[in-house]
């Protein structure tokens, strides 16, 4: 834990692998409640002790508590006199540890859709529910609980869940058997405030008091002493290089590798504000003639990405080495990235793309890391970006991948092909601009294909370039639909890439969902 997390209140999360525990952290993070999320394995009497939490939520999970060796938190967790919430999974463990019952879910398994109405006990626990009647929340359980713990009463039930909600009000323990941390619960979030209310938190998890404290400690790990941030033109690097700069000024130095395979304007933007309107030192170095002439030839993705993942490194370190005296380098790694995973199954993970960044090389440089953006989520990023008054087309944009528009021209990559894909995604992107719908849009891109077909123009034949559009919407680029255009919208985009882009005669629009896609063509 970090010293900013020190000074804060603490809500901690114990995960038992439940696919959707992530958003109870972004809901009391949305709260201003600072949270942290830990796998049940880790979370000993020791841990408990040092991490002092203000209250404690146990997440759902895929497990059976009846299943010999299920997953339990440490009986510590119910003497810390803190309050506790249990969701689903999180529910029927406290049930079993604490005197109830817990039973198969023979024809009593709910998936999806339920609706909650209010039982005889009340507690602040569902202030502001049922004002307007039963509650629609999100089920997803097989086994359910049959008897309730001693000391516990009932706040709500639900035609299959008779103990949907229940809780404890002298110990303020209480626990659901739905998951109110999702979008389809609702009053969900209502709850989850309620629930750190009572708990005591104060609400003072927010970006202007990150950004104080921040700098503060950013300050503190640095001392007087350089740091190198390698600039993407993405929002997390672009964030942490503004924090660190107004911590330590100009012993922050960019690097901005230019390899070839941006957007249009997109390293004349990148460059015009930073060195011009932040005033951050930047080397902007354009590598594009290195990176094109090592990718000649090159069709296979993953050959693609590991030619740009090498030549990257080689030559961030080149700059950087040229800056002297850098002890320290700045990454822009979120939370999301190093919340550790509950894994039942065990094995490792598939690879489907390898998706590269600058790993490997701070310790090959010798440097010491910098990662002010550690204890946030993306929104909270943005947030923070807001704070620090980036401009709002900066902190909204759309997330843009490290191997460029290399990923976005499946076959060979020639200059040409580069020329014409830049202009035609442009002006998707105006026209997704124009009518508004770029803020609703998670990912949206031009993809050029490697086939000619035949059109006619006029009164001639063309033999020119096909494009796919793409455009999907997604929370975490995990999974992602693709987004419904109206045909009037698609026809509009259609004609003005084939008039305003020579080199492409026919625009196709990519309706898959992901998975099976991927949202990348490659
Ligand atoms: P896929 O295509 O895997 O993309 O569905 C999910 C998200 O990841 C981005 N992406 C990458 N980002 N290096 C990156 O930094 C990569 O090699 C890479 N491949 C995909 C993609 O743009 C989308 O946001």
């Amino acid at each position: 834990m970090k010293d900013i997390a020190r000074s804060h209140d603490r809500l901690l999360i114990i995960d038992f692998g439940s696919q959707v525990t992530q958003l109870i952290a972004r809901r009391a993070r949305e709260l201003n409640v600072y949270c942290e999320i830990h796998p049940y394995q880790k979370v000993t009497d020791a841990f408990l002790h040092d991490f002092a939490p203000k209250a404690v939520i146990l997440s759902g999970g895929p497990a059976s508590v009846l299943d010999e060796g299920s997953p339990r938190p440490p009986a510590a967790v119910f003497e810390l006199g803190v309050p506790i919430l249990g969701i689903c999974y999180g529910q029927q463990v406290m049930m079993q540890m604490l005197g109830g019952r817990v039973e198969r879910g023979h024809g009593t398994a709910e998936f999806g859709r339920a609706f909650v109405s209010p039982a005889r006990a009340k507690d602040r626990l569902l202030e502001g529910w049922f004002e307007n009647g039963p509650e629609q929340v999100w089920m997803s359980h097989g086994d359910h609980v049959s008897a309730i713990a001693p000391g516990f009463e009932v706040y709500g039930t639900s035609p299959n869940a008779p103990f949907a909600v229940i809780g404890d009000p002298a110990r303020r323990f209480f626990a659901v058997q739905f998951h109110p941390e999702v979008h389809h619960t609702p009053r969900g979030t209502r709850l989850l405030q309620n629930f750190t209310r009572l708990a005591g938190f104060a609400g003072d998890w927010t970006m202007g008091a990150y950004r104080e404290e921040a700098i503060r400690r950013i300050r503190q790990e640095v001392g007087d002493k350089r740091v190198i941030c390698g600039l993407s033109g993405g929002v997390d690097s672009s964030v942490a290089a503004v924090l660190i700069h107004e911590a330590i000024g100009e012993r922050l130095t960019c690097v901005f590798v230019d390899h070839g395979l941006l957007r249009q304007g997109e390293a004349e933007e990148v460059v015009a504000m930073f060195r011009d309107h932040y005033n951050i030192p930047l080397i902007a170095a354009d590598e594009s003639e290195l990176f094109l002439g090592k990718l000649e030839g090159v069709s296979d993705p993953e050959t693609k990405r590991k030619i740009i993942g090498r030549l990257f490194i080689d030559v961030f370190q080149k700059y950087a080495g040229e800056i002297e005296g850098a002890e320290f380098l700045a990454q822009g790694t979120l939370y999301p990235d190093v919340i550790e995973s509950v894994s039942f199954s065990g094995g490792p993970s598939v690879t489907i793309k390898s998706h590269h960044n600058v790993g490997g090389l701070p310790e090959k440089m010798g440097l010491n890391l910098v990662e002010p953006l550690r204890e946030l989520f993306k929104d909270e990023v943005r947030a923070l970006g807001r704070e620090l008054g980036l401009p709002k087309s900066f902190i909204g944009r759309h997330p843009f991948p490290g191997p460029g528009l290399a990923i976005r021209c499946p076959g060979e990559i020639t200059r040409e092909k580069l020329e014409i894909l830049r202009k035609a995604d442009a002006v998707f992107i105006d026209q997704i601009r124009r009518h508004g719908l770029y803020d609703e849009i998670w990912q949206a891109f031009v993809a050029i294909l490697p086939v000619k077909t035949v059109g006619v123009m006029g009164d001639g034949r063309t033999y020119d370039y096909a494009c796919a559009l793409r455009a999907v919407t997604s929370v975490d680029g995990m999974t992602a639909d693709y987004y419904p255009f109206t045909h009037e919208f698609l026809g509009e985009t259609a004609t003005r890439i084939i008039n305003e882009v020579p080199g492409i005669n026919r625009v196709t629009y990519d309706i898959t969902s992901k998975p099976p896609g991927t949202i990348e063509w490659e």
